[in-house]
């Protein structure tokens, strides 16, 4: 809706007081983010942080606009970018256009985002061209996982350092409003930021840049599997969850749950059928 951050504005806070981003992927959670954020990103993450897939080449159009979906639900003023899933963009500008555009008329999200660099540039020129915000992504890429081997830092030579600057470049010029630099070396998304005009949002990437990003279960302490050096956990829910389960499980079994509390006396005066 109009009350939303937009990108546009996203754009103008550019060397300003940094933007503050996290990853959402359902309703309460959005909703609790919400007044604290700039920017929810509907990451691909989701198909391994909440779906269990080995990789984010497990997330599909229907898994991306659903979580979509309940994120819109859940907020109000955050600006709310939806990740394009791997397969949906890479053929052609056509088939960018029509997954681009399928994701915005499904969720009403501001914004979409993309993996890719120089060889997508074409592709964000395309989307824009059709009216749809695109928010770049640049450096470590999870999509290309399969293909490079592993999560590969970036940067660490000078050929890649200019590869990188390449990347943003293209970035910017094909006219995203802003552009995440994931898992590089500090120094090369310092400079990236100093070079581009657009703000750059940074995982793994350097305090220097214009904005910062995590997944939300990495920064709460929920994630189960292996969490990058580059997350600061900022809580523990999984030990919150665990004792909660335990202390369940303990009462169930003793039968102090429920509780007279949590039961239907059938004296009860004050109220009708509701839970
Ligand atoms: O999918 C995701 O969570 C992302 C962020 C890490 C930038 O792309
Ligand atoms: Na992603």
């Amino acid at each position: 809706t109009d009350s939303r951050i937009s990108p546009s504005l996203i754009r103008q806070r550019k060397g300003g007081t940094p933007l503050v981003c996290l990853t959402a992927y359902t309703y309460p959670v959005a909703r609790l983010l919400d007044p604290h954020v700039d920017l929810l990103l509907v990451g691909d993450s989701v198909a391994m942080v909440l779906h269990g897939h080995q990789t984010t080449l497990g997330a599909s159009i229907e898994m991306m606009v659903a979580h979509g979906q309940a994120v819109m639900r859940g907020s109000a003023r955050a600006c709310v970018v939806v990740d394009m899933p791997a397969g949906t963009y890479e053929d052609s500008a056509a088939q960018a256009v029509g997954s681009a555009r399928r994701i915005v008329d499904e969720t009403g999200c501001q914004a979409v985002k993309l993996e890719g660099g120089v060889d997508m540039a074409g592709r964000i020129a395309a989307i824009v061209a059709n009216g749809i915000p695109v928010m770049g992504h640049i450096g470590l890429l999870p999509q290309s996982v399969e293909k490079e081997g592993g999560y590969k830092i970036k940067g660490r030579t000078d050929e890649n350092v200019a590869a990188l600057v390449a990347d943003a470049l293209a970035v910017e010029k094909a006219g995203a409003f802003s552009v995440v630099i994931e898992g590089t070396i500090e120094a090369a998304a310092a400079d990236i930021t100093r070079r581009i005009a657009i703000p750059t949002i940074g995982i793994g990437a350097s305090p220097d840049c214009d904005g910062q990003i995590l997944v939300i279960d990495d920064m709460v302490g929920l994630t189960v599997d292996r969490v990058p050096k580059f997350v600061k956990e900022y809580a523990h829910l999984r030990s919150v969850i665990a004792h909660a389960a335990e202390q369940y499980a303990s009462e169930v079994r003793n039968r102090t749950f429920p509780g007279p509390a949590h039961v239907f006396s059938g004296s009860n005066t004050n109220g009708g059928d509701d839970a």
